[in-house]
């Protein structure tokens, strides 16, 4: 498979035997990511270009990237950096594509990543462009439920913030070419963008939505939970509407499956109760983890290196 200096910008980019290919590859450098140092990618700088805030995307490929033997260049906070000048997206990019083999750049405008990438000299990772796209986090949370459910026949519940959530975006259209049974579950005003809907529909998904997250709770295999994202609501009184509009807490899990997972991106704020951190069907802080040897596998395909 051909993946050499390719840009990773939104899941709809991909085919299924893509993703496929980038699984396998992280499964093999699972234990490497659990612990030790190899030197596949000894000698490349990666940038890490982060316009927002963030703790499990920007460390989990700091720590990838060192785990393969690479180094990190940080942009650091907008603040100690010539953005605060008014330097343009386009110029920061064209500049940092001369010190580093590879940028992961998180911003708040939708289509950033796409627009940095026909600056840049070296592959462009999307690492969230405001309310558009997260392709990184998605292919983490297709290794999580490869791992811990299954890809096949799956049924999963989206529930939260589907509207301004990037993550559900790029997730929606990830699992579509899996043939996933999605079902949506949102505050009427947090529905999923009717283009994306569209999308998926074209590419004969399988999917409903509903407000009532209890409808769904006993039959799915995979719960997928999300934050409303405070930081998009151009009205704060809006947000107090419908912050706490879910949340699951241990008395919601009596009737569900007995292997059905409850997975999250992280933060969470309001969404998941601390007494379901130790039930059988927590998996978000697995999930999390799983962002490193992703990232391990994304780092060694996007700068052309066999493993
Ligand atoms: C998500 C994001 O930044 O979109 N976080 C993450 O990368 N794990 C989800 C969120 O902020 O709610």
């Amino acid at each position: 498979m051909t993946f050499d200096r390719r840009h990773i910008l939104s899941m709809k980019d991909f085919t299924r035997n893509e993703i496929d290919f980038i699984l396998e590859r992280a499964v093999k450098l699972e234990t490497l990511a659990k612990g030790g140092r190899s030197d596949l990618l000894a000698g490349n700088i990666l940038a890490l270009l982060f316009y927002e805030p963030s703790t499990r995307t920007r460390m989990s490929f700091e720590t990838a990237m060192l785990r393969l033997g690479g180094s990190v260049l940080n942009l650091g906070s907008k603040e100690a950096s010539s953005v605060v000048k008014g330097e343009t997206l386009a110029d920061t990019i064209r500049v940092i594509s001369t010190y580093s083999d590879a940028i992961v750049l998180r911003h708040p405008s939708e289509g950033s990543a796409r627009m940095a990438a026909e600056y840049a000299l070296v592959p462009i990772i999307n690492g969230g462009d405001g309310a558009g796209h997260h392709p990184t986090q998605t292919l983490l949370d297709l290794y999580t439920i490869k791992k811990e459910s299954h890809l096949d026949n799956l049924d999963i519940a989206i529930v939260g913030d589907l509207k301004y959530g990037r993550t559900v975006h790029s997730l929606a259209y990830a699992l579509s070419l899996y043939g996933a049974n999605i079902t949506l579950v949102s505050p009427p005003q947090l529905k999923m963008p009717d283009q994306i809907k569209g999308d998926l529909k074209t590419m004969g998904a399988r999917v409903s939505e509903t407000e009532n997250l209890d409808e769904v709770l006993d039959s799915v295999d995979v719960l997928y939970m999300t934050r409303i994202q405070k930081e998009r609501f151009p009205d704060p009184t809006e947000y107090n509407k419908v912050v706490g509009a879910y949340k699951i807490t241990g008395e919601h899990l009596d009737n569900v499956r007995e292997d059905m997972i409850i997975m999250h991106p992280l933060p969470r704020v309001y969404e998941i109760d601390s007494s379901v951190d130790d039930s059988a069907h927590a998996r978000y802080f697995e999930q999390s983890f799983y962002g490193v040897p992703i990232r391990m596998a994304l780092l060694t395909i996007v700068l052309g290196v066999e493993v």
